[in-house]
């Protein structure tokens, strides 16, 4: 079953009347992850963001965006805001745009889990403790007490997946969650989607241009390029025989680093 089904996507900027992405269209099946890979500014993050219809007012959207069965495009506002965090969660690169700057972390979970459940202060306090301990997180109620801009990006996008863990949407849209960090935050924050994916059993988009993340945790990848889906399929299929020049090119920039690499780790070059 499909999940998610995106069906002859176009995303313009109203203001340029340039058209950004051409008819693309993608299904996420049910419990798998999918990668959108490719190069910057080929409409990774506009792809994802005309999911949870999230856009700047001069940049629209037409095409189908069917979630579980639900025609999305017919709903109001109001409707689609209820749909996303609780239903489709957004993990983006720069975990502190998702924090509000002049309040501490804690009451943005409150304020997140009382409008998607009603929950209580206490209640919202003892469940995101309990998320935070799992996504290794030490003193939750000290973390819970931080402003965003006194937290490193890796603590706050580990905070966002805690978040997710608690409201365990369908859908998981992460969209380059490791760019901003360091290596080893980013090591840590990969291996925390790849058990939040085990967790939840869900279905996730992940946005990458890391090509060995990618391997690791999808299932399936979207190769984009100018706006255009030009090559899709299983990961491993589509990394060790790319069909598309572009997907080889990736794939084979990305050997030759790796190479390089292991040459320099085994002492010379
Ligand atoms: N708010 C916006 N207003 C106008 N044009 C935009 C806007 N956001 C994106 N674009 C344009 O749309 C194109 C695709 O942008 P998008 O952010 O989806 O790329 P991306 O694949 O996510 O790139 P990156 O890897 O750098 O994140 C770019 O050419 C960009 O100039
Ligand atoms: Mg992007």
């Amino acid at each position: 079953m499909n999940m998610l089904e995106v069906k002859h996507l176009r995303v313009w900027d109203a203001n340029e009347g340039k058209e950004i992405i051409h008819d693309s269209s993608f299904q996420l099946k049910e419990g798998t992850c999918l990668a959108i890979v490719g190069e910057s500014g080929s409409g990774k993050s506009l792809t994802c963001r005309s999911i949870i219809r999230l856009h700047k007012p001069w940049i629209r959207q037409s095409g189908e965006i069917i979630f579980q069965g639900e025609h999305l495009n017919h709903l109001s506002e109001r409707d689609m805001r209820k749909r996303r965090g609780k239903h489709i969660g957004m993990i983006m690169q720069n975990g502190m745009g998702a924090f509000d700057p002049s309040s501490v972390v804690g009451v943005h979970f409150q304020e997140t889990l009382k409008e998607h459940f009603g929950w209580s202060k206490g209640e919202a306090e003892a469940s995101m403790k309990k998320a935070m301990e799992s996504v290794m997180l030490s003193h939750p109620m000290e973390i819970m007490n931080k402003f965003p801009h006194q937290l490193s990006g890796g603590m706050l996008q580990r905070l966002m997946i805690a978040l997710t863990l608690v409201l365990e949407p369908a859908v998981v849209i992460a969209d380059e969650p490791t760019t901003a960090l360091d290596t080893i935050s980013q090591f840590e924050v990969v291996e925390q989607f790849i058990q939040l994916r085990e967790r939840m059993g869900g279905s996730m988009i992940f946005v990458s241009h890391d090509l060995g993340v990618v391997k690791k945790i999808a299932d399936e990848v979207l190769v984009m390029r100018n706006g255009d889906i030009v090559e899709s399929g299983n990961v491993e299929e589509v990394f060790t025989a790319p069909q598309h020049p572009y997907t080889q090119y990736l794939v084979s920039t990305r050997l030759e680093l790796s190479h390089h690499f292991n040459k320099i780790m085994n002492g010379g070059v």
